[in-house]
């Protein structure tokens, strides 16, 4: 049988416990939104591209769209410190005629992905948003997209891929 005190305790240890939860689980996704942008700035220098990238083959010129923003993946070798190892980097091409722009598809910021909304170039991440020249008109971002070193070669369109670091004004190559 339950006696009237049970009936009054039992309410606010449940609120409590309710509360502690919520608390707990509110702790955690704040813990996970720092670790994460914490961690990207903290490891970005381990993961950087290695030395000198050789030109990667970007297709031929005349099949990249002109006036739009196109995006190609590139194969870079990171050095870890451990080993060194491949992974894939995106980069935008902007062509207009024989003028060709293309920029490194990582934020200056910290270090996410860039994409695109209509003609502009924008990073999810903190809401940085570039022109289609790589100036900036909004967000965090302390600098204009990097652009990257390329040429045409046999009629195809070449690009060095280089890895730049994040968080400061001036454009410098992550060595
Ligand atoms: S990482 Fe792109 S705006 Fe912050």
């Amino acid at each position: 049988m339950v006696t009237p005190s049970e009936t009054e305790n039992s309410e606010p240890i449940e609120r409590r416990s309710f509360l502690g939860v919520v608390s707990g689980l509110i702790g955690a996704g704040i813990s996970a939104v720092l670790g994460v942008t914490i961690g990207r700035f903290a490891i970005a220098p381990a993961f950087s591209s290695s030395g000198e990238q050789p030109w990667t083959d970007l297709g031929p010129l005349e099949e990249i769209a002109e006036g739009k923003l196109v995006k190609k993946n590139v194969v870079v070798t990171q050095d870890a410190g451990w080993g060194k190892f491949q992974t894939q980097r995106s980069v935008w091409i902007v062509r207009k005629g024989e003028n060709v722009t293309i920029f490194s598809g990582v934020c200056p910021h910290l270090g996410c992905a860039v994409n695109i909304k209509a003609d502009k170039f924008i990073c999810a991440c903190h809401g940085s948003e570039w022109d289609e020249g790589g100036k900036t008109l909004a967000g965090p971002s302390p600098r204009g997209l990097d652009s990257l070193e390329h040429k045409v070669e046999e009629n195809k369109l070449k690009v060095r891929y280089q890895d730049f670091k994040q968080g400061i004004s001036s454009k410098e190559v992550l060595s």
